[in-house]
């Protein structure tokens, strides 16, 4: 992990406020993996205070691409970046997916910007032969992750809440229909959205009761709110069955049957 800056090689909108950033940085290009994230400074100033995570969502030699949706101040402020600038980033950071050489065929299931480092991994383990299934869901139609920016090899559905494209409903209801093909399963998005996916993924055994084993691998990145991401704040645990674990170091990727899911209230 290091401290760069970097420059903005290109700012290009891809969905209505969505925004792809290359930042220029071969270092950050030969370390990333995909799963992992950089912790971005938004701004000049201290505020605001902390730094933005971003999944990394392309790696290539000359540096990585992240998915910038601009929703709040801190994601505004980097998605306003212009091709030239500089970006103070931290990273790569966080425990990346692991893919066993023996998986040929995965499933990926992304939610809204979660579709980002599931990409990173598509284009990673397409070259060994595997085929991929990337199921995406979002709200409209118009926030669904663009097709021609989904590697051709790919098989592609989309779910909408909106029914405006695709299957009508939850993109965790495409899922049962591919576990049976699936050698693992690898997910991010929203947490109610993960945990549906690790409830369909074993459908008899995971409840909110606790952890459980699974058949066959389901990897999990969380998308928690961040402090320092330096494993130091303590401000992005999650509940495992080996305890608290920092999402910033210990994640964000997690097997499925690590997280103890709580009720919500
Ligand atoms: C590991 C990780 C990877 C991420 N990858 C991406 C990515 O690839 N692309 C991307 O656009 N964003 C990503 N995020 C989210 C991003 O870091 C910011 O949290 C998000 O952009 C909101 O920050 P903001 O300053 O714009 O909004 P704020 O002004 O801080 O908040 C705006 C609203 O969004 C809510 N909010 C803020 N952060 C989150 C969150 N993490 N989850 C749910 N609600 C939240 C706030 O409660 C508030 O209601 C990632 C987060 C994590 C932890
Ligand atoms: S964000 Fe500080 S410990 Fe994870």
């Amino acid at each position: 992990m290091d401290l760069i800056c970097a420059r903005v090689a290109s700012n290009d909108v891809i969905m209505p406020g969505t925004h792809v950033l290359a930042l220029e940085s071969a270092a950050l290009g030969r370390a990333a993996a995909p799963g992992q994230f950089v912790h971005i400074r938004a701004g000049i100033t201290w505020d605001p205070l902390l730094r933005r995570p971003m999944s990394i969502y392309q790696i290539r030699p000359q540096g990585v691409s992240v998915m910038v949706r601009a929703i709040g101040e801190g994601s505004t402020m980097i998605a306003a970046s212009r091709p030239g600038d500089t970006l103070d980033v931290l990273g790569p950071l966080g425990r990346p997916f692991s893919v066993d050489p023996a998986a040929r065929r995965l499933l990926m299931v992304g939610g809204g910007y979660g579709v980002a480092p599931l990409v990173a991994l598509a284009e990673r383990v397409l070259p060994r032969g595997c085929e991929v299934v990337l199921l995406v869901g979002a709200a409209t139609a118009e926030l669904v992750f663009p097709t021609g920016l989904v590697p051709p090899e790919v098989e592609y559905q989309a779910a909408t809440m909106d029914g405006s494209l695709g299957h009508h409903g939850f993109v965790t209801e495409l899922v049962p229909a591919y576990i049976a093909w699936a050698d693992a399963v690898y997910a991010c998005g929203p947490t109610p959205m993960l945990e549906a996916v690790a409830r369909v993924s074993r459908p008899a055994a995971a409840g909110r009761a606790g952890a459980v084993d699974f058949p066959k691998p389901v990897q999990l990145a969380m998308e928690q709110h961040m402090g320092c991401a330096m494993g130091v704040c303590l401000g992005c645990v999650v509940k495992t069955r080996h305890g608290y674990q920092r999402v910033c170091r210990d994640g964000p990727v997690f097997d499925a049957g690590e997280l103890v899911w709580e009720p919500t209230r």
